[in-house]
C-alpha cells in the first residue's frame, strides 16, 4: 500500500535557523527566502553563548569540542560524505563543504581529504567548487577501470564523479536559457586523471536533465550513487526522488548516457525527504554458505529514528533492473494487542473520560481529514482555535501490563524537555525597574521606571501586553513588560538602558520574546545586551514568537562588577521588535518553560516516555518500550504548550502490545548519523562506510568554531541472520586499533549499586566491556562527567535496550531539539551484554553485541568534564571484562 505523503519542508528551510551574529557576518552565501521551519522556531531559544567566545582564531585542532579522531575540515561548514572511492592505495573522502561559511549555504562544493588508512586524513583544496550558477550537491565517484567514459586511457583510467547540481534560485536552464521555476536539480559528471587532485566537468553536462525525464516533475531529485553491476556489465545509478520518497534506478555503459530502469518506494520511513541512497550486495553471516542479499540504503530527513535526520535500510534483491524488498512495514495494519483508544465516536475529551485543561476543554477528537496516516475517521488534532491555543488532555489511569505502547503521532516537532520539570530557581530583582511593573498600568513610561530611553522609545508607555493589532503577547510576569512594538508598529527603533547595577549572583535570568535578530548583526538587532564595565559581554535575541520564555546570562565571572542591561531595537522590518521582562539575579540558570507538542506517558506523576511530531500532518507509529513499568499505574497525556509555527499536535490509535510497531529498519538509532555512504573500489568486495555526524534539526547551530560538523568513524558493514531476520551490522574498522595508547585499564567483578568512579581517561577513549546481568535494572557508564554534567551509556535489563542519554551532557542550550535520550534494542543472550564505545571530544558512538545495535550522538561537555564512572541502578551488575584505552589524536602529528 502507498501511505499518503505529507508535505515536506523545503531544503532551503535549513538556512532559516538562527545564527550567531559573528558567524552570520562571515557567511558569504546568498540570502535565501527564509521559510518557517521547526528548526527555525526551536533552535537557539536559549542561545546565550558568551559573545566573545566566537571570535575567529586560526584552527589549532585543540579547540573545545574539536574531534580528535574524527575527520573535520580545519574550518567552515561540512555535511554529507561524497564521492567515497579508493584508488591506488589512497582513500578519498569528498564532502559537502561551504568554503565561505560556517553554516550550510549555496556555495556548497565538494571539499576533499585523503587517507591511506581511513584514520589519518589530509585535507586538500576544494575539489569541485560551486559556481555562480550552481551549487554542487551530494554524489558518488567511481574508478572507470575500463575507461568506458573515454575520459582517460586504458592505462590511466579516470576517476569519475557523479553529482547533483542545484541551480541557484535565480538561475536559468543551461540548455535554453529559460528561467527554471521548479526543476532546479540535475545530474552531472566530472573526471580526474590525476588521482582526484583536479576535476574537469564533462562538456555535455547535465547527464540527466530534469526536462529529459517527463515521467516525474523532479523538483528535487538528487544524490546519485553509481556502481559497476558486473552481471549486466553496466553502470547502475540509484537516485533519490526526495519528495516522492522513491529511489529511481538508471543504467549506463559510458557514465554519460543514462536510461531509466525502475522505481522503488515509497515504503517504511516516509515522514520526510528521501536523500543519499546507496545499494550493494553482501554475504549473510549465519545463513547457508553462499547466501547473499542486496541492501538499499535511504537517508530520510526529518522523520528519522529518533527525530530529524537518520538512515534506513531495506534488505532484498536487485536483479540489475529492479530492487525488491524482502518485506516492508504496512502502517495501516494496527499492531496486535489491546486497543486502548482510537478516538472514535465522540467529539469531546470528556466523552472519552479524559480530563482536559486550557483550550482542550469542551474539545476532542476531530475528523476533518486534513492530516493523513490516521486510522478510522477520527483522531486528535490540537489546532483548537489555531496554533496559539494551549492545553492538555489526560487519560484515565490504567495499569501497564504490556511490553510496548504503540501509538500514532504527528504534528509539531517540539519535544518534551525534561528540564522544564525542574523547579524555577528563586531570584531577586537585578536592579530597580527590572520587573517593568508600572505603578499605574498604561500611564507610566519606561523612563519613569528607571530605564534610559533613546530614539523612538523615548516617552513610550510601559506595555501591558499586545499593542494594537499585535498577536497575543503571553508569559510575561505581572502587568507590565518591555515591548518595542511601539505605536503598534515594527517601525520604531531605539534603546532602553537599565540603571547601572552591581552583579551579585552568578546568573541573570530574564524573559524574552519577539524578533530573532542577534546583536550586533548589521545594525538590525532586536536584542538584550549585557554590558559589564561598559563592554558588551553577552546578548540574546527572540525566536519570532510573542510568547516570552526564560533565558540566562552566566555572569559568575563578573560578580562584584558594574553592569547594565540594554534593550536594543534597530529593526524596522518584520519581527522588528523585542519583548522582555523580569531581570532576576539568581544562583542558577532559569528553567525553560515548556513549549512542547507531545504525548507523554506519566508514571507516578512523572514523564517517563514521550513522543513528538516531525512538523508533518502525517501520523506515524511510535513504540514505547514500557516493560520496566510493568504492573504500575500510568496515564497518557496529550500536551500542547506551543503557540508558534506547527504549534499543534496529532494523536490517534493507542495499542497495548507485546511487539513494537516500528516505522523502518534504522541503521543507527542515535541522532547524529546521516547521509551514510560506502566506499567504492575497495579490495575484496569490502563494504565500508562513513556518515555525517550531525542532524539537520540543529546542524547549523552546534557550538563549534571555526568548523561545523564531523564525519563518524569509518565502519565495516555486514549482514547477519539474527532471530530469523537478516540484519545490518557495523564494526569500527580495525585500522582504528592503532589509536589505542599504552596498555588498557582493566577490571572485572561486581559493580555495586550506585556510581563507581573509574580512572580519568581524558576526553578521547575507547571502552570494550562485557557485562553479566544481575540484580540491577540498569547499568553502564557515565562518560565525560563534571559538575552538573554526565552522558549516560547504559543497558536497561527490563527493556532489553541500550540507551544513550545526553540530556545533561553539557551545552544543550543551542536547540530545543538537542537534549535527548535514545535507545536501541539489544538482546542479552545468557544475560551477557557487550558494548564497545568510542568517546571523542564531542561525540559518543556505541556498538552493541556483534554490531547490529548502534547509537551515535554528539555531545558538547565542558572541556574540563573528564570524569568517568560505572553505574548500577537498583542492585548490582557484574563485569565479565572491561578494557579502556585513551585514544591518540590524528591531528598535530600525533
Ligand atoms: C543531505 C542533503 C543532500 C544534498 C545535500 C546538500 O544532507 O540534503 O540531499 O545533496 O545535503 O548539501
Amino acid at each position: 500500500m502507498n501511505p499518503s505523503i505529507a508535505p515536506l519542508g523545503r531544503l532551503t528551510s535549513r538556512l532559516s535557523v538562527s545564527l550567531h551574529p559573528v558567524l552570520k557576518l562571515r557567511t558569504k552565501s546568498k540570502t535565501l527566502p527564509s521559510l518557517s521551519s521547526a528548526a527555525a522556531i526551536a533552535a537557539a531559544v536559549f542561545l546565550t553563548a558568551p559573545y566573545p567566545a566566537h571570535a575567529q582564531v586560526p584552527p589549532t585542532y585543540l579547540e573545545p569540542y574539536r574531534p580528535q579522531f574524527h575527520f573535520t575540515p580545519a574550518e567552515h561548514w561540512m555535511n554529507d560524505p561524497n564521492g567515497l572511492v579508493s584508488y591506488q592505495g589512497e582513500h578519498h573522502l569528498f564532502y559537502q563543504y561551504n568554503p565561505f561559511g560556517d553554516v550550510w549555504g549555496f556555495d556548497i562544493s565538494w571539499g576533499h581529504a585523503v587517507s591511506t588508512d581511513m584514520v589519518h586524513w589530509q585535507e586538500l583544496p576544494v575539489a569541485i567548487p560551486a559556481t555562480d550558477t550552481v551549487a554542487i550537491f551530494s554524489g558518488s565517484a567511481v574508478v572507470d577501470t575500463n575507461n568506458t567514459s573515454g575520459f582517460g586511457t586504458p592505462t590511466n583510467p579516470p576517476l569519475v564523479a557523479i553529482y547533483t547540481t542545484q541551480y541557484r534560485i535565480d538561475s536559468v536552464d543551461p540548455n535554453n536559457g529559460s528561467f527554471i521555476p521548479q526543476a532546479t536539480q540535475a545530474q552531472n559528471i566530472a573526471f580526474s586523471t590525476d588521482n582526484g587532485r583536479t576535476w574537469t566537468p564533462y562538456a555535455g553536462n547535465p547527464v540527466i536533465n530534469p526536462h529529459s525525464d517527463p515521467s516525474v516533475v523532479p523538483t528535487e531529485f538528487r544524490d546519485p550513487k553509481v556502481f559497476w553491476h558486473a552481471p549486466t556489465q553496466r553502470w547502475v545509478m540509484a537516485l533519490a526522488l526526495s519528495r516522492q520518497r522513491q529511489i529511481r534506478f538508471y543504467a549506463s555503459t559510458d557514465l554519460k548516457n543514462w536510461t531509466y530502469l525502475s522505481d522503488f518506494g515509497p515504503a517504511n520511513g516516509v515522514n520526510g525527504a528521501w536523500e543519499c541512497p546507496d545499494l550493494f550486495e553482501l554475504p549473510v553471516e549465519g545463513a547457508p554458505r553462499g547466501t547473499k542479499k542486496w541492501v538499499l540504503i535511504v537517508s530520510i530527513n526529518p522523520g528519522g529514528a529518533a527525530g530529524g535526520s537518520a538512515g534506513q535500510y531495506f534488505v532484498g534483491n536487485f536483479d540489475g533492473t529492479r530492487f525488491t524488498a524482502d518485506s516492508t512495514i504496512d502502517p495501516s495494519t494496527p499492531p496486535p494487542g489491546v486497543l486502548f483508544q482510537n478516538f472514535e465516536g465522540t467529539s469531546t475529551f470528556s466523552g472519552l473520560a479524559w480530563t482536559a485543561t486550557g483550550a482542550f476543554v469542551d474539545q476532542g477528537p476531530v475528523g476533518w481529514g486534513g492530516p493523513t496516516g490516521y486510522l478510522g475517521s477520527q483522531y486528535v488534532d490540537t489546532f483548537f482555535g489555531g496554533d496559539p491555543s494551549e492545553g492538555t488532555a489526560q487519560s484515565p489511569t490504567f495499569k501497564i501490563n504490556s511490553k510496548y505502547i504503540n501509538l500514532l503521532v504527528g504534528g509539531g516537532n517540539h519535544p518534551h524537555d525534561p528540564r522544564t520539570e525542574a523547579p524555577q530557581p528563586a531570584g531577586v530583582l537585578a536592579f530597580s525597574g527590572a520587573d517593568v511593573e508600572p505603578p499605574a498600568p498604561g500611564s507610566t513610561t519606561y523612563q519613569q521606571l528607571g530605564w534610559t530611553a533613546t530614539g523612538d522609545l523615548v516617552n513610550q508607555p510601559v506595555a501591558t501586553g499586545a499593542i494594537g493589532g499585535q498577536q497575543a503577547v503571553t508569559r510575561f510576569q505581572g502587568t507590565g513588560l518591555i515591548n518595542t512594538f511601539a505605536n503598534a508598529s515594527d517601525q520604531p527603533q531605539g534603546t532602553l538602558a537599565s540603571p547601572v547595577f552591581t552583579i551579585s549572583k552568578p546568573f541573570i535570568n530574564f524573559l524574552i520574546g519577539g524578533g530573532n535578530h542577534p546583536y550586533p548583526g548589521n545594525n538590525d538587532a532586536t536584542a538584550v545586551v549585557l554590558r559589564v564595565n561598559g563592554q558588551v559581554v553577552n546578548s540574546a535575541t527572540g525566536q519570532e514568537n510573542e510568547t516570552l520564555n526564560w533565558a540566562s546570562f552566566d555572569v559568575s565571572q563578573y560578580i562584584g562588577q558594574q553592569a547594565q542591561i540594554e534593550i536594543v531595537d534597530q529593526n524596522p522590518g518584520g519581527w522588528g521588535h523585542i519583548n522582555v521582562d523580569q531581570f532576576l539575579a539568581a544562583d542558577s540558570a532559569a528553567v525553560p518553560l515548556s513549549t512542547e507538542t507531545a504525548v507523554n506517558l506519566l508514571v507516578g506523576g512523572k514523564v517517563v516516555k514521550s513522543a513528538t511530531g516531525q512538523n508533518s500532518g502525517h501520523l506515524v507509529w511510535n513504540a514505547w518500550n514500557v516493560a520496566e513499568f510493568a504492573g504500575q499505574d500510568a496515564q497518557i497525556e496529550i500536551v500542547d504548550k506551543n503557540n508558534g509555527g506547527w504549534g499543534h499536535f496529532l494523536v490517534d490509535d493507542i495499542y497495548f502490545s507485546n511487539v513494537p510497531k516500528g516505522q523502518a529498519n534504522w541503521i543507527d538509532h542515535g541522532r547524529d548519523f546521516y547521509a551514510v555512504s560506502s566506499w567504492s573500489n575497495l579490495p575484496d568486495n569490502k563494504r565500508r562506510w562513513i556518515a555525517w555526524m550531525n542532524n539537520w534539526d540543529y546542524a547549523n547551530v552546534i557550538p563549534t568554531v571555526p568548523w561545523r560538523s564531523a564525519q563518524t568513524i569509518p565502519r565495516d558493514v555486514g549482514l547477519t541472520l539474527l532471530d530469523g531476520k537478516v540484519q545490518l551490522k557495523q564494526t569500527p574498522i580495525p585500522e582504528l586499533l592503532q589509536l589505542r595508547q599504552g596498555s588498557a585499564y582493566r577490571r572485572t567483578g561486581s559493580i555495586p549499586a550506585g556510581t563507581t568512579a573509574l580512572p580519568n581517561m581524558g576526553k578521547a577513549f575507547e571502552i570494550v566491556a562485557e557485562f553479566q546481568v544481575s540484580t540491577a535494572s540498569e547499568f553502564g557508564f557515565k562518560v565525560r562527567t563534571g559538575p552538573g554534567e554526565e552522558t549516560l551509556v547504559g543497558y536497561s535489563v527490563p527493556a532489553g535496550e541500550i540507551f544513550l542519554d545526553r540530556t545533561k551532557s553539557g551545552d544543550v542550550s543551542f536547540s530545543n531539539l538537542f537534549p535527548s535520550r535514545e535507545t536501541v534494542p539489544l538482546p542479552a543472550p545468557n544475560g551477557r551484554v557487550k558494548l564497545r564505545i568510542f568517546v571523542d571530544w564531542s561525540s559518543v558512538e556505541i556498538f552493541g553485541g556483534n554490531g547490529t545495535a548502534s547509537l551515535t550522538d554528539q555531545i558538547f561537555p565542558n572541556p574540563a568534564s573528564e570524569g568517568l564512572a560505572l553505574f548500577a541502578k537498583g542492585g548490582n551488575a557484574r563485569l565479565v571484562s572491561l578494557q579502556i584505552w585513551p585514544l591518540r589524536s590524528i591531528w598535530n602529528g600525533q
